[in-house]
């Protein structure tokens, strides 16, 4: 029953089997997992049940009824039969399913699913379900653009109704997350979450999120949408936030009890936004742009290598990922102590001095980058040698 259902009425790949038992579905759940020789994860508060069995999984839950006590509120669940459980459901198109056993072609369809998966449309079976739960507000927008439907007029009317009445501002921090990060998972985030801002979704999650342009850069910038750039929600997230203010930043954070993956990726792009002007700049070298960026997290220099107007930042942004932050000094710290060089911070400042060169093509052979070496030893030395030790020059200060 439900996304299953209507992944395999629509011939797209089905992800987890989703069963509905008139009846005590754990027990069910129990007597499977022993006959396939599986395990069984359940939930008795909400009368559900997860079998994992011979490398796969599906859920079972008892057929129940669902009412609210208020808005955003989590359902009171009552046991009860199958068409009371599909009544509880978001869409039409999420509320059928096909009885066991029977013949696969017999559809339990009491909301005209089938009908509006022909016509592609997402509808609420009844007025009051984004009231119920606002979290449909985001699945409405999910489900329209990963299938390529459209929210049917009525239900639309009721959505902006939900988000003009602040239920969508309304929810907890962590049902909020769970859905700004179900629609970041999608395959095609973009086009999701410029809908969400059309309909001004995600302002009622922060007001300054509200940015179409940049979601539209973000396939136009890299000529087609990214399949799966590293990291992809992050990207997109990051791409979502970096015109914000520090402090709006932090704000959303906050509003979204983000953990510490997500608020990283928010602070860098953040930070990196305010980096444009340097690396807007064609006379930088290559170890200055790898001196600004290795410290930022990969997928918020993705997100402007994907989003930036300007042609200088796009390439050296895209030279640095994909080339610059690999390079390696070509010389390893046995080397160095080789060398000559005493173990300590100056081995490290000539590690990194050496990386620089070999970024900025000085040394570009083994020789070149071993004679640089005994060079920076020698001037070293030569700078302790020559300067007072801190006693000295205070015995000196004295003496002046
Ligand atoms: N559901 C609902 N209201 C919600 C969440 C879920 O009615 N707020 C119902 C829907 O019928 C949905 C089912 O619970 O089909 C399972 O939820 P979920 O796993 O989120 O939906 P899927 O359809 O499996 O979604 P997806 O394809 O994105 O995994």
């Amino acid at each position: 029953m439900g996304g299953p259902v209507r992944d395999a009425l629509l011939g797209r790949p089905i992800k987890d089997l989703d069963f509905c038992v008139e009846g005590d579905a754990p027990a069910l759940a129990q007597r499977l997992a022993v006959e396939l020789a599986g395990q069984t994860v359940v939930h008795p508060r909400f009368g559900t049940a997860t079998v994992l069995a011979a490398g796969s999984r599906f859920d079972l839950v008892t057929a129940r009824r669902e009412t609210y006590a208020h808005p955003g509120a989590l359902p009171r669940v009552t046991p009860s039969g199958i068409r009371d459980d599909l009544a509880r459901r978001d869409f039409s198109i999420n509320a059928m399913a096909i009885q066991l056993p029977g013949e696969p072609s017999e559809v339990l369809d009491h909301w005209g699913g089938l009908e509006d998966l022909r016509l592609g449309v997402v509808r609420t079976l009844h007025d009051k379900s984004f009231i119920d739960d606002p979290t449909r507000v985001f699945r409405a927008i999910r489900y329209e653009q990963r299938l390529g439907f459209r929210i049917d007029e009525k239900t639309l009317g009721h959505l902006k109704d939900a988000v003009d009445r602040g239920l969508v501002a309304a929810l907890s921090p962590d049902r909020l997350r769970h859905e700004v990060e179900r629609i970041l998972e999608e395959e095609n985030p973009r086009m999701a979450l410029a809908r969400c801002v059309d309909l001004g979704v995600l302002q009622a999650v922060h007001p300054a999120l509200n940015d179409l342009d940049k979601l539209e850069r973000l396939s136009v910038g890299a000529g087609s949408e990214p399949e799966s750039p590293p990291g992809k929600p992050m990207v997109y997230l990051a791409a979502l936030v970096s015109d914000l203010s520090a402090q709006e930043g932090e704000e959303l954070i906050g509003r979204l009890n983000m953990p510490e993956g997500w608020r990283r990726t928010v602070r860098d792009s953040i930070r990196l936004r305010g980096m444009v002007d340097e690396l807007n700049d064609d006379s930088l070298s290559p170890s200055g742009l790898v001196h600004l960026l290795e410290d930022v997290s990969v997928e918020a220099v993705t997100a402007l290598e994907l989003t930036s107007v300007d042609t200088v930042v796009k390439q050296g942004v895209h030279r640095f990922l994909t080339e610059l932050r690999f390079v390696e000094p070509g010389l390893d710290g046995r080397d160095l102590l080789q060398l000559g060089v005493p173990p300590g911070p100056l081995l490290g400042r000539i590690l990194s001095r050496l990386r620089d060169d070999v970024l900025d093509g000085r040394a570009a052979t083994d020789a070149g980058r071993r004679r640089l070496v005994r060079r920076l030893v020698k001037d070293s030395m030569a700078e302790t040698a020559g300067k007072p030790s801190s006693a000295e020059a205070i015995k000196d200060a004295g003496h002046g």
